[in-house]
């Protein structure tokens, strides 16, 4: 079992972390794309050339299933079932149902990029799903950029979830829209006290077991592909999956 994913840079790691617990024995191969960091003020068509592009990338390495551990690179994509053949899973569609069972109130923020606020990609799921929610979205632009120098438990960082959380006051859970946020999960939850936090990559976990109900044999390996070098990208990678890194190869050309 060899599954790759890919996101803009440390975010999706949140995503194979989970996918880690799930299958400890697969073989991974993560590709961040931090030459193009951020994705989340790209337009549409930008997301979905980058999207295809790393799409090439994990081909050649020979996957067998692709998660697009990004939300913004998700909002996209929605359409495509596979690529040539490789089924393709998005962070975007297992988590409402989730969020619409956690809240009481049927409220519930979003906390996402630009990109994935813009494309109401939330809203339209969940309404789908549930046509009496109300959904609040809340774009996080400097989130991503404070994760990625790794400013976790920081003032400045607090700063910005505050001045985000407030339009999100009225509502009983949030859902982490982007998956740089659950890195902030704590300090969200400390921000926002007593609201549900959804973290999406755990239903896209149990998504993927419908595709592998038995669990692989073997060692498991996890190898990490960069487009450009990324000063904090091992500490946030060790810090959430441990001693599992068999390899970080940067910096990696698409073409
Ligand atoms: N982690 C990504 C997401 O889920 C991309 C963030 C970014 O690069 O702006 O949207």
């Amino acid at each position: 079992m060899h599954v790759g994913l890919f996101d803009s840079g440390v975010g999706g790691l949140t995503v194979l972390k989970e996918l880690v617990g799930e299958f400890p024995n697969a073989k991974f191969s993560y590709l961040g794309d931090t030459a193009r960091l951020p994705y989340g003020n790209k337009a549409p068509e930008t997301l979905r050339k980058y999207s295809q592009e790393n799409m090439v990338f994990l081909k050649e390495k020979k996957v067998e299933a692709i998660v697009i551990a990004c939300h913004s690179a998700s909002s996209v994509c929605l359409d495509m079932e596979d690529y040539q053949g490789i089924p393709i899973f998005n962070v975007i569609a297992p988590s409402c149902a989730e969020a619409l069972e956690k809240s009481g109130s049927k409220k519930i923020g979003v906390m996402a990029t630009k990109a994935t606020i813009k494309s109401s990609v939330y809203p339209n799921y969940i309404k789908d799903l549930d046509n009496k929610a109300e959904v609040i979205g809340q774009e996080c632009p400097l989130l991503v950029p404070l994760v990625e120098e790794g400013l976790i438990d920081d003032e400045m960082t607090h700063l910005a979830l505050s001045r985000y959380l407030k339009s999100l006051e009225s509502t009983d859970t949030i859902l982490l829209g982007c998956t740089h946020y659950p890195i902030l999960q704590d300090e969200i939850q400390k921000m926002a006290p007593g609201k549900s936090l959804i973290n999406p990559a755990s239903s896209v976990a149990e998504k993927m077991r419908t595709l592998w109900p038995k669990s692989p044999e073997g060692e498991g390996q996890i190898d990490i592909y960069l487009t450009d070098h990324a000063p904090h990208f091992i500490d946030h990678a060790q810090r959430l999956l441990g001693e599992k890194i068999t390899e970080l190869i940067h910096p990696h050309s698409l073409k």
